[in-house]
């Protein structure tokens, strides 16, 4: 093998296979197209587009991003144009990528959940769903469906059926007890993947005024300050369940996808890196074949895991 292009970084999860290990997160890349005039959106393993919802949604007031020490605050209020509006305006224009496109679904009900991966199975061009599964469970007093394995079990189970042509990846709170329970009641309820996790519940205010610095009370955590946090629950699960993982939480570095892939993750996803950078992305994917290239390793198989051997 005589240059970098030729190092292999194709992965498979599941039955998908995805070009190399890095995809864009959920939240942070639009639907895409917003990035495709900067990102080569054919050289991603993929992207998941901003959570869909059964009705758009407006959002929270601003402001919704805070940054702060190594980290940044969100509160968006998972404002989208909703299901029916992705797949007539955006998903035909997606279609000419060559990239697997997940849509990230999130709901207030079983129901919601179900109503738009029904709508989303009769469309062309996605290669999976991804659950947003972070959110108030309104039938069961706002408690989020991710803090409880008979919940989790619930909605991926609702979901697994109506999901019948495509992967179905969930993505985990990191705000439960044991990762472990939550995770194997999701692959007993039939997931393809799991990708963990999303953001960290958190607070920022001004003592003066005795306002939040957000529009809303509180927000989410997301970037390097979490990375530490979220490998050991990637670790956690890993050592739970066979199902495949996606690990993310404040990768800016190829050494911090090294590390994702090292404690048990088959791929990672960029969040928060790509507001500082919007072809973050773009830019690991390069950085990782450059990295495998020099190191003479042809694939990710000598590190992937490599934590686990050593460290059970
Ligand atoms: C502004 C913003 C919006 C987000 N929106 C969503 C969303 O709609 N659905 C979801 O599952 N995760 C959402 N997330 C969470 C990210 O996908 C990711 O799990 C989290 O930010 C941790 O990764 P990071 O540290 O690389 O950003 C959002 C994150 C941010 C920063």
């Amino acid at each position: 093998m005589s240059s970098a292009g030729a190092v292999d970084l194709s992965v498979k999860i599941g039955a998908l296979r995805l070009r190399n290990p890095i995809l864009a997160a959920s939240g942070t890349f639009g639907y895409g197209l917003e990035f495709s005039h900067l990102v080569d959106l054919n050289r991603l393993g993929g992207f998941v587009t901003k959570g869909l919802s059964r009705e758009p949604i407006e959002g929270a007031p601003a402001p919704r991003l805070y940054p702060t020490a190594s980290g940044m605050l969100n509160a968006v209020g998972l404002q989208n144009v909703g299901v029916r509006a992705f797949v007539a305006e955006k998903l035909p224009v997606l279609r000419k990528f060559d990239t697997a496109v997940i849509a990230n679904v999130f709901g207030y009900t079983l129901e919601d959940y179900v109503e738009v991966i029904r709508v989303l199975e009769d469309a062309e061009g996605l290669a999976g769903y991804e659950l947003n599964i972070s959110c108030p469970n309104v039938k069961k007093g706002g408690m989020q469906f991710g803090s409880d394995p008979t919940c989790v079990a619930e909605v991926v189970s609702a979901a697994r059926k109506a999901a019948a042509k495509r992967p179905l990846w969930v993505k985990l709170s990191p705000l439960v007890t044991d990762i472990g329970l939550i995770a194997r009641s999701a692959e007993e309820a039939g997931v393809d993947a799991l990708t963990v996790a999303n953001t960290y519940p958190a607070m920022a205010l001004d003592f003066r005024s005795g306002k939040s610095c957000l529009g809303n009370p509180t927000g989410g955590l997301s970037g390097p300050a979490i990375k530490p946090i979220t490998l050991k629950l990637v670790w956690e699960t890993k050592k739970a369940v066979k199902t495949p993982i996606i690990g993310l939480g404040g990768i800016e570095a190829v050494e911090d996808v090294l590390e994702y892939l090292a404690v048990g993750a088959s791929a990672v996803q960029v969040g928060t890196a790509s507001f500082a950078d919007p072809r973050a992305s773009q830019r690991l994917v390069e950085d990782l074949t450059k990295v495998l290239f020099e190191a003479k390793l042809f694939t990710l198989s000598e590190i992937r895991d490599k934590f686990v051997t050593e460290n059970g």
